[in-house]
Parts: structure tokens; sequence; C-alpha cells
């Protein structure tokens, strides 16, 4: 595998190859997934959840994000790395640019932010000054207090005209990347369709232009409540690498994710 740049990944898109992202949080794991041949590595602020055990991902720090990130780019050579921007942390195109700046220095080479149109002008400012930045639309963990809950996004036909304003709102402010998070598979198809730069789903059905799982979902290591979206990708495999390896060539055939794991 050659160096994965966002040309790459638009490249991808236009070909129809679908794009394999993974989280990762330290060096151990982003070596044995990039070997796997993940095309991209997510710190996500998932790591509040599944490394720190809290119960939403409202506690993590830019610090906390800088450190895996360099972690994670330590152990990494080829993928392309996307750390997440923490809760709060982009309140303001300036405050913005100063965490992701701490990001950059870690080894990010984008970073992710959640939210639609109102962030149009941090993700213009973040590109211009030499951030590439990956948008987060659907289920999006820092709102879970606006929610009521981690829950299915998009259902109404309203909600769903909503997700997609966003998307060509985020689309024209710059973004080069796109996650959708649980939302009904039909929506996240149309707006993959929809958009020319790629959609990387979770939760959101086949019909993206990639898929990102946490990888602890992915080993089948959370105790507790397991979402429906996640698949246990170690069951069958001898090994972590087999494993990812796993996902990767079921995410490339279209064969994950599964109806059984998709929402419609
Ligand atoms: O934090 C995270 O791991 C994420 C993915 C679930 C997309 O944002
Ligand atoms: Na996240």
């Amino acid at each position: 595998m050659s160096k994965i740049t966002t040309a790459r990944l638009q490249a991808m898109k236009q070909a129809g190859e679908k794009i394999a992202m993974i989280t990762a949080y330290d060096a151990t794991f982003a070596t044995l997934f990039e070997q796997a041949g993940v095309h991209a590595i997510l710190i996500g602020d998932s790591l509040g959840m599944v490394l720190q055990g809290e119960n939403s991902t409202l506690g993590v720090t830019v610090d906390d994000m800088a450190y895996h990130t360099r972690c994670v780019a330590n152990g990494s050579d080829k993928a392309f790395i996307v750390a997440d921007m923490p809760f709060m942390s982009y309140s303001s195109p300036e405050q913005a640019c100063a965490n992701a700046a701490a990001l950059v220095r870690s080894g990010a080479h984008m970073v992710k932010l959640e939210g639609g149109d109102w962030l149009a002008e941090t993700v213009t400012q973040l590109t211009r000054q030499g951030v590439p930045v990956c948008g987060h639309l659907g289920l999006t963990p820092q709102s879970v207090h606006v929610f009521g809950g981690f829950k299915l996004q998009g259902r109404e036909a309203d909600q769903a005209e909503q997700i997609k304003h966003h998307a060509r709102a985020l689309e024209a402010a710059g973004i080069q990347l796109l996650v959708l998070e649980c939302v009904p598979s039909p929506l996240a198809a149309d707006i993959s369709r929809m958009l020319s730069i790629p959609v990387i789903g979770i939760g959101a059905g086949a019909d993206t232009d990639g898929q990102v799982l946490v990888m602890q979902d992915a080993l089948g290591l959370t105790s507790g409540y397991v979402p429906r979206f996640t698949k246990n990708f170690l069951a069958n495999s001898g090994n972590v690498k087999a494993a990812i390896e796993t996902y990767v060539a079921e995410v490339a055939a279209g064969r994950f994710p599964g109806p059984e794991h998709s929402f419609n």
C-alpha cells in the first residue's frame, strides 16, 4: 500500500473502491491495522469511552487527543490519520485553528468536527490554513444530551432533509471527507451519491464510499451494550491482524455492513 492522501481517498471514491477506516489510539494497533490494509485511522474521541471508561465523549480534552494522535502517528507510516476535535474545542474559527494546530503537530493529517452549516466558516478557515477537515453528521455523540441518548438520526423526512442540507453546506465550505453515523441506509446512500467527496459510514448501511468502526467493537472487546452496526471480526480469525484484514476485505467487497448491521 502506498501512502494514503486526500487525493488518493478522492480517487478511490471516483473508482468505486471502498475506503476502510478504523479507530486506533496507540502505536501497536496503528501498525497492525496499517499492515492489515486499512486506508485511514481515526483517533476518535470515543477514547473517552473505550480507554477512559466514561459514558460519553464529553470529558475528552485536546491534550488527550494530541497524546493519542502522537501515539498512533508514531506507529503508522502509510495510513491517512484523522483526529477528532473534542467537545467545545471548535466553538469559533480561531479556537478551532489553535486546537487543530496541536493535533496536526502531533501527527494528524486531517481533523474531524461534529456539526452542520454553522461550522462553515470554521471549515473554510482550517482548510485555508492548511488543515483538511472531515465532517461528522447524523448521530454526533458530543450532542448526546441534546438528542436524549445515542439514537438513530434522520428517520423522519424533515430530519433527513436537514442532514442533507448540512452535508451540502459542509462540502461547499471545503470538507474533504464526511462521516455519517447512525442514519437510515437510504439516506446515507443519497448523500454519498449527492456529494463529490467520500462519505464514510458507521451504522449507515453499505452504500457509502467507506466504513469506519471503533476498534474495540471490530475486535469484540466491548462489554455491555454492543451496537447493532458493529461486527466482531476476531471471532472467526486467528489474530488481530487477520481480523482486520477480513474487515478490510468485507468492506471492499460490500459484504460489511450487511442488512443486519443497518437501519432501513
Ligand atoms: O470517536 C469515534 O470513534 C468516532 C467514530 C465512531 C466515527 O467518531
Ligand atoms: Na468521535
